[in-house]
């Protein structure tokens, strides 16, 4: 089969495409996909370059994410058919035209969706359900700041916390974004290049802080949040784009009571992302159904142009997912 290959870490250079590969097995309770498309994540960016260590047992192959068909099934797939169109999660492989995943991770192609559409879906989803609802436990009426919100998993977060009823304030670099933020249902926008999205939020929160904070920047923003953060106020991180190393204030996390805490996706067990796929496909796979939530495709670029994709997320200038296409 053919697949992205990093023979070098670091830039692009040391990615190429190579044929001939050997077509991965299912194990038991796995499926064997043909992979039509894969989203792209920042994530493959970080492995690309070294900086995200694959998980024992995970396919060296970058790629989180698909959409296609079910070709083989494991000895003891009780659930999936083959030739079944599926989007899911799986462990790596994904730039790839097969890769195999535990049954549970995937999910039905919602109605009315591409399959391009449809590879986009999981990585992002996955992530914002289990940052924002289960550990950030968002309420109905709350105020939800999420950083980066013209990201993958900006774009999610903004239209998953405005169905749940509360006020949703996000930061983008500009104005583009910020319209895209705004189409997405985003009640504030603060465009960080021109303002300081602390300042505008004290002063919109008129002392009616931030409930939960869904951070992707850390850095010179985390003092800025723990301020922000109301009494009992969450604060999630799910990557750190302006450094890990920050500057805690005891006294606030103290007299505030604030609880911080975050996560990644990709090392949890079988049994968590089987877990979180159920609640996905019982709560949020309906809102897709029904258009709800929507997921908005920056671009889709050929297997074969995965450089030209990485550029364009390293660019910072999409909107939404960007896609690989095999089809
Ligand atoms: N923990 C996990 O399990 C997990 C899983 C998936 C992804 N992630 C992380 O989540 C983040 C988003 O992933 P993605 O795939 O959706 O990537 P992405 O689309 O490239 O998103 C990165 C976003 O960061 C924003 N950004 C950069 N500097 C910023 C700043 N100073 N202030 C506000 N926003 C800023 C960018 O928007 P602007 O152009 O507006 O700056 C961009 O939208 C990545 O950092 C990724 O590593 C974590």
């Amino acid at each position: 089969m053919k697949a992205v290959i990093i023979n070098k870490f670091g830039d692009l250079g040391g990615s190429t495409i190579k044929t001939g590969l050997d077509i991965p097995r299912p194990g038991k309770n796995e499926v064997l996909i043909k992979v039509r498309a894969a989203g792209v994540n920042r994530p493959d960016i970080l492995q690309r370059q070294g900086l995200y260590k694959v998980p024992n047992g995970a396919s060296p192959i970058m790629g989180l994410e698909v959409a296609g068909e079910i070709v083989e099934t494991g000895e003891s797939v009780i659930e999936k058919n083959l030739g079944e169109s599926v989007c899911a999660l799986v462990p790596g492989g994904g730039y790839a035209e097969y890769v195999v995943t535990n049954e549970n991770h995937c999910l039905p192609v919602p109605k009315g969706l591409s399959i391009e559409e449809a590879a986009g879906l999981c990585e992002c989803l996955f992530t914002v359900w289990i940052n924002m609802m289960k550990l950030g436990q968002l309420k109905e009426k709350e105020t939800f700041l999420v950083h980066g919100g013209s990201s993958g998993i900006g774009m999610f977060a903004i239209q998953l916390a405005k169905q749940l009823g509360a006020t949703v304030l996000t930061t983008v670099k500009n104005k583009e974004k910020s319209d895209f933020c705004y189409s997405l249902g985003a009640d504030k926008v603060v465009q960080y290049s021109t303002e300081d999205f602390h300042n505008v939020f004290k002063s919109k929160t008129e002392g009616q802080a931030v409930d939960l904070i869904l951070d992707m920047i850390g850095g010179d923003y985390f003092e800025k949040n723990i301020d922000l953060l109301n009494v009992e106020g969450r604060l999630v991180s799910i990557a750190f784009l302006k450094g890990s190393s920050v500057k805690l204030d005891l006294g606030q996390l103290m007299m505030k009571r604030i609880h911080l805490t975050g996560s990644t996706l990709r090392p949890r067990s079988v049994e968590f992302k089987s877990q979180i796929a159920g609640e996905l496909r019982e709560t949020v796979w309906p809102l897709l159904d029904s258009e709800k939530v929507r997921i908005h495709i920056d671009s889709v670029f050929p297997l074969e142009k995965f450089k030209d994709a990485h550029i364009r997320m390293e660019n910072g200038n999409h909107l939404g997912k960007i896609i690989l296409s095999l089809d």
